[in-house]
């Protein structure tokens, strides 16, 4: 019932089906009250609702019209509705009269699209011994939930919670029993403490140690998370949908939701937004109101705030600006900045799920920015990649740094590594035993044969340079150096960076950086395939066809066979036939998607391949990858762009995987 449409970091744009209508996610479900609605959320943008269906139950007037003319009748709603179970009460009052089972058979009843059974909201900083209590109820009732729910062919889909209260380790255990069941959602619950706390470090945890033990194929719920201030971070952990009742309940206490925090209506001198509601009154217009009037539309504004917020998250995914924004909206609050800053500790997960490359392009906006996913990859690149005997460091002038770099270098002082200093070993600089490379932030060491791929030429950062990015690019520098026999750093990197050094370099001849295409090609199949890739591929009698206009590299040929196309925009290779063959000759899995051998042909034939046919996918794949398609005895069988990342290939039973280029049809 879900599929992914587009990715950025954790976060998806994707689609969740259900039989009142389909929605785009990331969205907010308004809390609709079963009594007292006033607002028509639909006019506001509402696709989807959430209501309780405990506290409908426990009506006995609204108990029986909703077993009588249903539920979507009831609270006069057309589209998907999903009701909550009473935990939420049962966390507040300490109790609830209904059972697990009772409130499962009252939502199917009723008519509900997803129900949710009778979890225990946690709190947090509990004792360790109460949070694994409640959590053994929990599990039981989810498990339980579930078997009834299949047993007898309901039509509602399920809910199941993830709890744990503030320990990573219950929250994964949590994660991974239920994630056994097969449920259709998983919200994360016991939350909203956090949240009026203020604890959004905490929050964090609490959603990536639930959300890394998730399928990545469901959607997720963070459940009661309201406030459009941290859409934008939850988002890009992985969450998918949010629900509150913030909108009606900040009305009703004349607090405006905005962006960059609330708002009271006594501190307004100038109306937040330019909604209806806001272009229309006045903050004096509004406190001359009566009371209902003036809660109406501030919940107005509230909902058309957090909408406007959702449609600009799905937005930045789709164009690949999501941490940009989040690193934007994380500047509102200081604990909000807190939150991304421990973000920070969770790179590497978020690295794999993280496309390669993105439309827009990446922007340092703050120290934070140094524990992106794509300064992480390319550092993690640079540690693996074949190192040369010698290390020359360049300063940064202009994108793309080779061509604004003159090819002969004269000044060079010789780096003191520590086991060096003192010693006074002839430093020999041959240009065929270097890796020239140029420093810059966040990057840190870019490869002047990769100076065009994203996002290593599609980034940006201030010229000012902070204390922070400097020092962090200078302890990379120090711990990449040790993998070197001679390091020569230019002068202006020294002054920078303010390094230690032997001497001054002298030699009798200038050092070349010599442009050679094929090195170029190969540095970059290396660094987007693997090791390896760039002799696979580029053999034979290479052409290489240029752009007229840029002089960029377009097409590569061996004779007149092409073997793989240079995408303008991000300088990564594109596969043809023959570079497909030729890649899948490297070693294992590498690059490769195994589908079940009774979808050959179709792959053959060139059409897209199915999640549910995967067997095996190599896990450095991420979405947008150039991925061979391969049969159980890995034989290749096509081409193509994977659709997801490795573990969302494994994980999802419906939808596209990778689209497919090319088949190759059997003789
Ligand atoms: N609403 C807010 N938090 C929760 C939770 O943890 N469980 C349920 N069922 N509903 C919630
Ligand atoms: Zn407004």
């Amino acid at each position: 019932m879900f599929e992914i449409k587009a990715k950025d970091m954790r976060g998806r744009v994707g689609l969740l089906k259900t039989k009142h209508g389909d929605i785009k996610t990331p969205n907010l479900m308004p809390v609709i009250h079963p009594r007292k609605q006033t607002i028509n959320v639909k006019d506001y943008g509402a696709d989807i609702v959430i209501t309780n269906a405990y506290l409908i139950y426990k009506d006995e007037d609204l108990s029986k019209k909703a077993l009588d003319i249903g539920l979507h009748e009831l609270i006069n709603f057309d589209g998907p509705i999903m009701t909550d179970s009473g935990s939420f009460q049962l966390s507040v009052y300490g109790d609830v009269d209904i059972t697990n089972k009772e409130v499962i058979e009252f939502q199917e009843a009723i008519g509900t699209d997803i129900g949710t059974s009778l979890d225990i909201p946690t709190a947090p900083y509990v004792d360790y011994e109460k949070a694994e209590e409640d959590l053994k109820i929990t599990l039981e009732r989810a498990k339980e939930a579930i078997g009834f729910v299949r047993d007898n062919n309901y039509e509602m889909k399920l809910n199941s919670v993830v709890q744990g209260s503030t320990f990573p380790d219950l929250r994964e255990y949590c994660a991974t029993e239920l994630t056994k069941l097969d449920a259709d959602l998983y919200p994360i619950g016991a939350v909203v403490p956090l949240m009026e706390m203020y604890h959004y470090r905490d929050l964090v945890d609490a959603v990536m140690h639930s959300v890394k033990c998730l399928p990545d194929s469901k959607a997720r719920h963070l459940m009661g998370a309201g406030h459009p201030m941290i859409f934008a971070l939850c988002v890009a952990m992985g969450c998918d949908l949010f629900d509150s009742a913030a909108y009606i309940l900040y009305a009703e206490g004349d607090r405006f939701l905005t962006t960059r925090g609330t708002i009271k209506l006594e501190n307004l001198t100038e109306m937040p937004c330019s909604c209806e509601v806001c272009c229309k009154y006045t903050p004096d217009d509004l406190r001359a109101m009566e009371k209902e009037k003036r809660v109406k539309l501030i919940a107005e504004h509230n909902l058309h705030v957090s909408f406007a917020e959702l449609r600009l998250i799905r937005q930045a995914i789709s164009e690949g600006s999501l941490m940009e924004l989040v690193e934007e909206r994380c500047r509102a609050h200081p604990m909000l900045l807190d939150a991304l800053r421990h973000l920070g500790e969770y790179s590497d997960d978020l690295e794999k799920f993280d496309p390669r490359s993105k439309k827009s392009a990446f922007f340092y906006t703050g120290p934070e920015s140094l524990r992106r996913a794509e300064v992480t990859r390319h550092l993690n690149k640079l540690n693996e990649m074949d190192k040369k005997k010698n290390l020359i460091v360049l300063p940064a002038y202009r994108k793309p740094y080779s061509k604004y770099l003159s090819n002969s270098f004269k000044e060079f002082f010789v780096y003191a590594k520590d086991e060096s200093k003192g010693e006074d070993e002839p430093c020999i600089i041959e240009n065929h035993e270097t890796d020239f490379m140029v420093l810059d932030i966040p990057f840190c060491l870019i490869p002047l044969e990769l100076d065009e791929l994203y996002p290593l030429s599609q980034s940006d950062a201030p010229k000012i340079h902070d204390k922070i990015a400097v020092d962090f690019t200078r302890d990379f520098l120090v711990d990449f150096a040790e993998n070197y026999g001679n390091v020569l750093i230019d002068p202006k990197v020294l002054d920078e960076l303010e390094l230690d050094y032997i001497e001054p370099y002298s030699n009798s001849e200038d050092i070349k950086f010599e442009k050679d295409d094929i090195k170029k090609l190969k540095a970059i199949a290396d660094y987007q395939f693997g090791e390896g890739a760039g002799e696979a591929l580029f053999t034979g009698e290479i052409k290489i066809e240029k752009s007229k206009k840029t002089g960029k590299i377009r097409h590569i040929y061996d004779k007149n066979q092409n073997i793989v196309n240079m995408r303008a925009s991000d300088s990564f290779l594109i596969l043809s036939k023959l570079g497909a063959k030729r890649l899948a000759s490297l070693d294992g899995m590498r690059n490769k998607v195994m589908i079940d051998n009774s979808v050959e042909s179709f792959a053959r034939d060139g059409k897209s391949v199915f999640a549910k046919f995967i067997k095996d996918c190599d896990e450095n794949i991420r979405s947008n990858d150039e991925v061979l398609i391969v049969n159980e005895e890995c034989e290749l069988l096509a081409f193509g762009k994977a659709l997801l990342n490795h573990k969302e290939m494994l994980d999802f039973k419906t939808g596209q995987a990778i689209k497919t280029r090319k088949g190759f049809k059997k003789k």
